[in-house]
């Protein structure tokens, strides 16, 4: 090989190897793939629409089209569980026209005990049988982990999602098009997160699972929220965005334990959409975290932070964006100075009370009951 040819050969071979490497830092995983605006409406109505069932007894699908309006027209219930002992509340929906496959949490019954419990503890994640992670050292919240691992509940539920999941998706490369989705608000939430990454564990059942949920607690300890970092072995099979209502209390409680997935926090006032990479941020890549008044100044604004918990004010809002303010992408550290006005005192959205009720954060859920903005101690 002459020099001539052998620079013309490296040049060749670095040039190629710049561009591989360019191709693999600009692919983008499946866990930073935002959701558009359209399905994170969908799936605000959704959580709103499980909550419609929950004084109801003996529910089944067989009743649900009495529930059909213009928003829920197109879903179709195929399967309804309410374990009244742990309090969860499960559907399984498929829509044929948005084509989707969506696994639908309810809050749980005991959420102030869940939340405030000085004794709250932890647990390794899943069932210790056919779901577990291999470390366990990663620990989510005892109560959560119940409310989806008993096992009466996981093996109905995901029998259920991979027959459907089978029946909408054969014949057909891609999925035939169709997308599935957890969600849920509040312990819902929670509960959503811990199913998405169930099935994610689970991978040749099922397809990349999209989390969207509102106004979700923390789940786990700190080992958990690593495992969704960057190396995590399910970054191309699950997606986790946590919609936050301005101050919504819940969504920054128990403390001393940790969230994962990314934070879509929407501004009480402006309807600002930002995006927390991972909640925590990420400053070798260039993103964000949710600022450190994120959490406190919403333990001082009580109760218009509990008010923002309700499931109908996530709903409107989630109705009053346009694609000009949903998130185009992640909340970057630079270039940006954060817009210190918004986390002083008054807060923007203060809702004023209407009447003082002394309640627990389950009246948030009644969402029959609109006339009484109820003040819910904790
Ligand atoms: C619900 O089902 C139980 C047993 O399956 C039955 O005893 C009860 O009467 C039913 N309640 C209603 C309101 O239909
Ligand atoms: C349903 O949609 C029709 C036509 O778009 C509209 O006229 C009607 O008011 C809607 N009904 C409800 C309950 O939203
Ligand atoms: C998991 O199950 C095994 C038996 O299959 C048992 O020895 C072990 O203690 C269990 N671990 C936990 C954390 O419950
Ligand atoms: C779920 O499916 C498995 C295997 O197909 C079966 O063994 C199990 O009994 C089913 N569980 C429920 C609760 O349907
Ligand atoms: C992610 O977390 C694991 C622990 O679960 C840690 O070993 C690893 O270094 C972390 N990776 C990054 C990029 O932070
Ligand atoms: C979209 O929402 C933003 C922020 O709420 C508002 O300023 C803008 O007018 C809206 N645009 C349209 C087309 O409705």
């Amino acid at each position: 090989m002459t020099s001539q040819r052998l620079a013309l050969f490296l040049t060749v071979a670095v040039c190629y190897l710049s561009w591989l490497h360019r191709v693999n830092a600009a692919k983008v995983h499946f866990a930073d793939t935002l959701p558009t605006l359209q399905e994170t409406q969908e799936m605000s109505t959704l959580s709103s629409l499980v909550y419609k069932f929950r004084y109801r007894q003996n529910y089944t699908c067989d009743n649900f089209p009495d529930h059909r309006d213009n928003t829920t027209k197109d879903i179709n219930c195929h399967f309804y569980l309410h374990d009244e002992s742990l309090g969860t509340q499960v559907l399984l929906v498929s829509n044929d026209v948005l084509k989707y496959v969506t696994v639908v949490f309810a809050g749980t019954d005991d959420i102030r005990t869940s939340l405030q419990d000085a004794d709250i503890f932890t647990k390794p994640f899943g069932n210790n049988d056919t779901i577990y992670l291999k470390d366990p050292n990663i620990r989510v919240h005892a109560g959560f982990n119940n409310a989806v691992f008993t096992d009466n509940i996981w093996n109905q539920v995901y029998n259920q999602t991979k027959l459907l999941w089978k029946q909408k998706s054969k014949h057909a490369k891609g999925n035939n098009g169709y997308q599935l989705y957890t969600t849920g608000h509040s312990l819902g939430a929670a509960n959503s997160m811990l199913i998405a990454t169930a099935f994610a564990t689970l991978p040749n059942q099922l397809p990349p699972i999209k989390c969207i949920n509102f106004g979700g607690p923390q789940t786990g300890n700190t080992g958990w929220m690593d495992y969704f970092n960057s190396s995590s072995p399910l970054r191309d099979s699950v997606s986790i965005f946590r919609v936050v209502l301005a101050w919504d209390l819940v969504a920054r409680l128990p403390e001393f334990f940790y969230h994962v997935g990314h934070t879509v926090q929407i501004d009480g006032k402006t309807n600002e959409v930002r995006v927390y990479y991972e909640h925590y941020g990420d400053e070798s890549r260039g993103y964000a975290g949710a600022p450190t008044s994120w959490y406190s100044r919403s333990y001082a604004w009580l109760p218009s932070a509990l008010n923002d918990h309700h499931i109908r004010k996530y709903v409107e809002r989630m109705h009053d964006l346009n694609e000009t303010s949903w998130a185009k992408g992640f909340f970057p550290t630079e270039g940006t100075i954060y817009d210190d006005d918004q986390w002083v005192s008054p807060p923007d959205d203060w809702i004023e009370v209407e009447k003082e009720v002394e309640g627990d954060l389950m009246d948030a859920y009644h969402e029959e009951d609109e006339t009484t903005t109820l003040y819910m101690r904790l």
